[in-house]
Formats: C-alpha cells, sequence, structure tokens
C-alpha cells in the first residue's frame, strides 16, 4: 500500500471524490446573472445526494475578474459579486455540517495588477515591494527575455511609469509573484493559515510548478519557442518552496490537504511534485483529458501512471475542468461514451476529480460570438447549472452571464433526480458502490488482458475484488470470464450480467 506519514492507517483524502464547484455558474441568488456563495450553500444537499465527499470551490476571493477570480486583488476577502467573508464561513460550516469537506482555490504564482502589494511594487522603483515582483529592464528596446505568456503575446508588459518590464505567465493583469523574496513567502503563507484557521480542509494550488524560478531567468531554448510556453519553468526551487507550503499545512490538526496543478506532459515529471511525501499530497493528472477514446490508449495511460507514480504518490484522475472542453463534448456528445467513462473516473485507482455538471452529462455550452468572455476560450464549458427544467432553470435570472448548454432542461438536476435511468443517477450508483467497495476506494489495480476494443482491470483490497470491464467497441462483444460474477453498476442501465458487453458499455463486477 502506498502510505501517507502513518502507514498504517489512509487519510481521508485516498478514498474521497472531490467535486469542483466553480462558484459563477453553479447557482445566483443575487439577481445578477453571476452564481454565488450563497447559490452553493443552498445547493450542498444536492452534492450529498449525490455522494461526493469534498468539494473544491474555484477562486472566489476579490477580483477584477480579468481572468474570473484567477487574479485577485485580496486573497483574505470575498468578492462582492460572490458575497461576503460570513458566507464563506457559513459555506464551510453548512458543508461540514453534511460531512463535505472544503478546498478552496489558492493562486500563488500571480497577483491581479490591482493587489495593493503589486500597486506598491510599481509605484517606483525604490518601492517596499519593487522586489515581490520581476521588474527588470528590456534588451534593445525588446523585453527581457523570450518568455511567452499563456494567453498569447510576450509574458512581459512595459511599464511607463519605472521604464522597465514586469513578468507575467498569463494576463499583463497577474503580474507573477517573486517567490525568491522570503517576505512573499511569509505573506502567501499567511494566506494559507488564515484560510485554515477558518476550518477549510485544504487547497487546490493553481500552476504549483511555476512558483519557483531562476532568478537570471535565462531565455528559453529556441526549440520550445511559444509551443511549450510553461515547460520550461520547471524549476528545481519550486520543490524547495512546495517543502515551505506543506510544512505550514501540516502544521494543523485533521489531515488537510493539498492537490496542486502541475501541468507537465510527463507523469514522471509530475511524480517529482509529491517529493519525499513531503511536498504535494497530489498533483493533477490531466492526460485523460487529451487521451483517445480506445482500450489501448487507455491501458498504456493507466500503466503509465501505476509505473511512473510508484508507491508513495497516490494518482488523480480528471476527465473535466473549468479549463478545458467538458468530456462529453470531447467525445462527441454521445452519452454512452460518457456513461462508459463515469466509470473510468470513479473506479481507477486515485482520487477522482468532477466537476460541475459532469454528474448531468453536460456539453459545453455553444457561445455565441458576442457573448464570448474569457481571454483563454473556455466559456463553454463553464456554462450555468441548469437546477429545474423550466425557463430561467432554477436561476432568479433567464440569461446568465453565460449561455445554457445544450438540452439544459432535459438534463437539470430536477429533471435528472426525477428519472432512474438518468446520468445522475449512474454517478449517485457509482459513489454508493465505491464508497462500499475498500477495492475501489482505496485498492490495487492490475490491468488484465481482454478481448480487442475492452479495457479490463481488477481492483483487490483484502477479500475485497472488483472487476471492472470497459467497452471502446460501437458494436455488442462477448467478454467470457472465467469465475462467476455479478454486476454493481451497469453504465447502459440495470441488468444482470450476461456476459456481453452494449456499445460503449462499462461494467463493475463483484464476485457472485
Ligand atoms: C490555472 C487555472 C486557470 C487560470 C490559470 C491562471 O490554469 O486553472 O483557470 O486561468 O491557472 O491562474
Amino acid at each position: 500500500m502506498n502510505g501517507d506519514g502513518d502507514e498504517t492507517r489512509s487519510p481521508w483524502w485516498r478514498g474521497a471524490v472531490v467535486y469542483q464547484i466553480y462558484p459563477r455558474s453553479f447557482l445566483d441568488t443575487s439577481g445578477d446573472g453571476v452564481g454565488d456563495l450563497r447559490g452553493i450553500i443552498s445547493r450542498l444537499d444536492h452534492l450529498a445526494r449525490l455522494g461526493v465527499d469534498a468539494i473544491w470551490i474555484s477562486p472566489f476571493y476579490r477580483s477584477p475578474m480579468a481572468d474570473f477570480g484567477y487574479d485577485v486583488s485580496d486573497y483574505c476577502d470575498v468578492d462582492p459579486i460572490f458575497g461576503t467573508l460570513e458566507d464563506a464561513d457559513r459555506l464551510i460550516a453548512a458543508a461540514h455540517d453534511r460531512g463535505l469537506r472544503v478546498l478552496v482555490d489558492w493562486v500563488p504564482n500571480h497577483t491581479s495588477d490591482r493587489h495593493p502589494w503589486f500597486v506598491d511594487s510599481r509605484s517606483s522603483r525604490d518601492a517596499v515591494r519593487r522586489d515581490w515582483y520581476f521588474w527588470r529592464d528590456g534588451r534593445e528596446d525588446g523585453p527581457p527575455n523570450n518568455w511567452w505568456a499563456v494567453f498569447g503575446g510576450p509574458a512581459w508588459t512595459y511599464d511607463d511609469r519605472t521604464g522597465q518590464w514586469y513578468l507575467h505567465l498569463f494576463l499583463p493583469q497577474q503580474p507573477d509573484l517573486n517567490w525568491g523574496n522570503p517576505e512573499v513567502v511569509a505573506s502567501m503563507h499567511d494566506v494559507l493559515r488564515f484560510w485554515l484557521d477558518r476550518g477549510v480542509d485544504g487547497f487546490r494550488i493553481d500552476v504549483a510548478h511555476l512558483i519557483g524560478k531562476d532568478p537570471a531567468l535565462p531565455d528559453q531554448p529556441a526549440a520550445l519557442g511559444q509551443l511549450d510556453r510553461v515547460g520550461i519553468h520547471n524549476d528545481p526551487r519550486t520543490h524547495l518552496l512546495l517543502r515551505g507550503i506543506r510544512r505550514v499545512v501540516d502544521s494543523y490538526p485533521g489531515e488537510r490537504v493539498t492537490v496542486g496543478e502541475v501541468n507537465l506532459h510527463e507523469t514522471s515529471a509530475i511524480r517529482a511534485y509529491y517529493g519525499q511525501r513531503d511536498e504535494l499530497h497530489m498533483a493533477f493528472n490531466f492526460l485523460p483529458l487529451s487521451v483517445e477514446w480506445t482500450a489501448a490508449a487507455w491501458r498504456d495511460l493507466i500503466e503509465t501512471v501505476e509505473r511512473e507514480l510508484g508507491p508513495g504518490a497516490w494518482p488523480t484522475w480528471v476527465l473535466s475542468n473549468h479549463d478545458t472542453r467538458r468530456h462529453r463534448t470531447r467525445l462527441g456528445g454521445d452519452e454512452r461514451r460518457a456513461r462508459a467513462a463515469a466509470v473510468l473516473l470513479l473506479t481507477l485507482r486515485g482520487t477522482p476529480f468532477m466537476y460541475q455538471g459532469e454528474e448531468l452529462g453536460l456539453e459545453d455550452a455553444d457561445v455565441p460570438e458576442e457573448r464570448r468572455v474569457d481571454p483563454g476560450g473556455r466559456d463553454g464549458c463553464r456554462a450555468p447549472i441548469p437546477w429545474t427544467p423550466e425557463r430561467g432553470h432554477g436561476w432568479p435570472v433567464e440569461d446568465p452571464w453565460l449561455p445554457w448548454p445544450p438540452e439544459a432542461g432535459r438534463r437539470s438536476v430536477e429533471a435528472e433526480r426525477d428519472d432512474p435511468g438518468s446520468m445522475f443517477h449512474l454517478y449517485r450508483a457509482l459513489l454508493i458502490e465505491r464508497r462500499s467497495s475498500p477495492a475501489l476506494s482505496q485498492g490495487e489495480i492490475r490491468v488484465e488482458p481482454s478481448p480487442g476494443g475492452i479495457l479490463a482491470y481488477e481492483r483487490r483490497a483484502g477479500d475485497d475484488v472488483r472487476q471492472v470491464l470497459v467497452s471502446f467497441a460501437d458494436r455488442e462483444l462477448d467478454v467470457p470470464l472465467e469465475h462467476g460474477w455479478t454486476a454493481s453498476v451497469r453504465s447502459a442501465g440495470e441488468a444482470p450480467w450476461d456476459g456481453r458487453l452494449q456499445p460503449n458499455e462499462a461494467v463493475v463486477l463483484r464476485p457472485r
């Protein structure tokens, strides 16, 4: 078994399923068409009924919203659009009352350009906080180095006032903090303590792999060009910084947890961010966001994760989030595939992260040009959650900040709750099965030989065993199995196990 600290007992987050809330789009209660914290509080019962263990809430801090909250101007207050600090306290308490843990999003790599720290930093070359950000002279009328920003253009903006350039790996409104400065480290640790003191159970750490930087800020190798914009910033200094962050989090009781966004392509590189169990507790594994829908590609992915993470680094699984097209959309909108994907997500070895609305089988909204607002082109997956079938879908306005996703009425929470064959009930059944089975929530995984078009794996913890079969084929397939098995969950709908998989069907089997 992979341990973490005490080998004899497993921390809560290893058996947990985490549900991501994108607060702008969850539910509005104030009538401005943007979701808020009270909206989340009012629908926690939906999440408790669904059966997840924890929520991660995307940023709700004070922000000018250039990057919809990922540009923070005050880490220790709630933006009025989302509510108040008291609402945040109420939300944490209300979630805990229902047995749900709460992770908040912490954005350490950059602040907003309106953060008082940056306002001071840019005010003069002698400002107290000048060195809290990266200010450099340019080269021959151009920026100080050849780095590119994730959202396009150079990663540098020239500031007239002091005649120097500042670094921003994202938007110009998101200047990078200089974690080489001990005062920045101390101030950002204080932010962690602020939320830990308020009772949060942990943090999702935004672009955790970017915070360490070589102060010489050397050019990227020309070959990387503008393609791999952030790959070069996988700097060894980050690991030291993550150890400091881990010490703060671990100094609190109750197994507080960190899960970091480590946006690197190689699992072996991601492995390094777990450290010797003294850096991130978990790192996101984003490979499933781009894997092909074939048995061979998924087998390869699972084996890569198992091999490269090895013991000591607990895996994570993600199909959708607020930064990328929803998996149902990526899978061509096909409901059968989306259902089979849900089985994969919730039966692989590791902690699954769900994205709001995937339990309804939502697809990306088709956002007309004139309504697009995100600098990164990610509006479609951020469409509002429909709660009821009728117009307005339970929101106080008919037309929220982004358009509704397709078939919003039929795929609303209320409609799906009343339909035992819905995506919602499939997720619920899988979550119940997972919770009742140590094999599924914590056990070993073994990928098994299987006929073409099918992925088969066994999960095992002691005497508890499950067999999972996933068909990637568009036709029915026979699966000869040696032992007597009975179906716990079938993605194509309840039916006894007869040794045949429907097209794109996944099944969880237990010994008869
Ligand atoms: C992360 C967030 C994304 C944001 C970026 C900059 O990738 O998930 O939404 O735009 O960081 O903070």
